[in-house]
């Protein structure tokens, strides 16, 4: 490899920077059985895909129009446009939470392990940000997060099913957590609700300080166009959209979306092969002797002791990439595999199985 030449500069960015975290996802030579980053392992529905053919020229030289497409997802909901913002995926959703809502003095609260960009958009605005651990049963630890609520508590992030533990957090519980803090956001990070089921969507026309993150990179299959949206309180909402971009969502995403939402024929049979697939993974898991974590999402977190690295290297040999998070705090050790279509769960299961063998695995280390 060459050597960066580069002018040398004088210019430092700002503190927050410098000092914040970054986000490496592991992409390089993705050429196999992606079941490292939680995505679809198939397709989106095949009439996104018609869609997505109809794009014309003269359609790729607008600006895209975000709102119209707001009211057609809000109306989906039963809600007012005013009441959704289209995101240029939730990670976007997750930044523009904390611009609009974090000072450099503000406190942020979040429980871990979770998902890591979480962490680096809170820490571009402030460092106070607290983080509750859970126990060695990874199960969403209320009492002490409600504990960790102070009055300069501003924005509370809560994934459920939550990355990537597979945990999840009841509705009751995420109600009490957003009035115990009603001087502070919470947002609660739906990513993965399709493989589970349970949602405070319904609740944002009524708790003024709730705000509901979905995205359209999982049960949809459209990571690749970047579209996730928010949806809460008209007042809060407008702030975000103050702080964003009005073409942070592509045109052709926005095309394909009234479609995605539509076919829900096809999301209940992907989100149904999941839910078949979570059960085949748990028991191939407990007949191999490996212990796991009760998943709701479309992935299951096993705990492989000092031979996880050896485990991903193995299983990349046959094809298949599992996403290593032994350094997640609490999580040594522990290695992720996503869960998809039937077919795809098949040969996940039949490379774990030849690649513990090959590495000489057991259950006692
Ligand atoms: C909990 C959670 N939220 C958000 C995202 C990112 O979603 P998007 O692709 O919409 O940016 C992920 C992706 O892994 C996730 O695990």
């Amino acid at each position: 490899m060459s050597a960066i030449t580069d002018a040398v500069t004088q210019v430092k960015p700002r503190k927050a920077v410098l000092e914040m975290p970054e986000y490496h996802p592991p992409l390089a030579g993705r050429e196999a059985l992606r079941l490292d980053f939680n995505e679809n392992t198939l397709a989106p529905s095949p009439r996104v895909m018609e869609r997505l053919r109809a794009t014309t020229a003269e359609g790729l030289t607008k600006y895209p129009e975000r709102e119209p497409m707001e009211r057609i997802v809000a109306a989906h909901f039963g809600l007012q446009g005013e009441q959704v913002l289209l995101t240029n995926g939730v990670d976007e959703a997750i930044h523009l939470m904390c611009c609009a809502f974090l000072e450099d003095d503000d406190e942020a609260l979040i429980c871990t392990p979770t998902f890591f960009m979480y962490d680096v958009s809170v820490q571009m605005m402030t460092t106070h940000l607290r983080k509750v651990q859970v126990d060695a049963t990874l199960e969403f630890p209320f009492e002490e997060f409600v504990q960790a609520i102070t009055e300069r508590t501003k924005l509370m992030i809560v994934a459920s099913p939550n990355n990537p533990t597979g945990a999840v957090v009841s509705r009751a519980q995420l109600l009490a957590i957003a009035k115990a803090a009603p001087q502070a956001v919470l947002m609660v990070d739906e990513a993965y609700f399709h493989f589970h089921g349970e949602t405070t969507m319904d609740d944002v026309a009524t708790v003024p300080n709730l705000i509901v993150a979905r995205t359209f990179s999982k049960a949809y299959g459209l990571a690749n166009l970047r579209i996730g949206m928010l949806a809460g309180s008209a007042e809060l909402l407008k702030y975000v959209r103050k702080v964003s971009s009005p073409y942070n969502v592509n045109g052709v995403a926005l095309d394909c979306l009234p479609v995605a939402l539509a076919d829900e024929e096809y999301l209940a049979w992907y989100a149904e092969q999941v839910r078949v697939g979570r059960e085949r993974m748990m028991e191939g898991l407990r007949e191999m002797g490996v212990p796991f974590f009760p998943s709701h999402a479309n992935f299951v977190l096993m705990n492989i002791g000092p031979k996880h690295k050896e485990l991903l290297v193995a299983m990349r040999a046959h094809g298949v990439l599992l996403r290593d998070r032994s350094t997640d705090p609490g999580c040594d050790g522990f290695v992720r595999i996503t869960i998809g279509v039937e077919e795809h769960v098949t040969r996940g299961l039949a490379a774990l199985k030849v690649s513990l063998h090959e590495i000489g695995w057991s259950a006692n280390g």
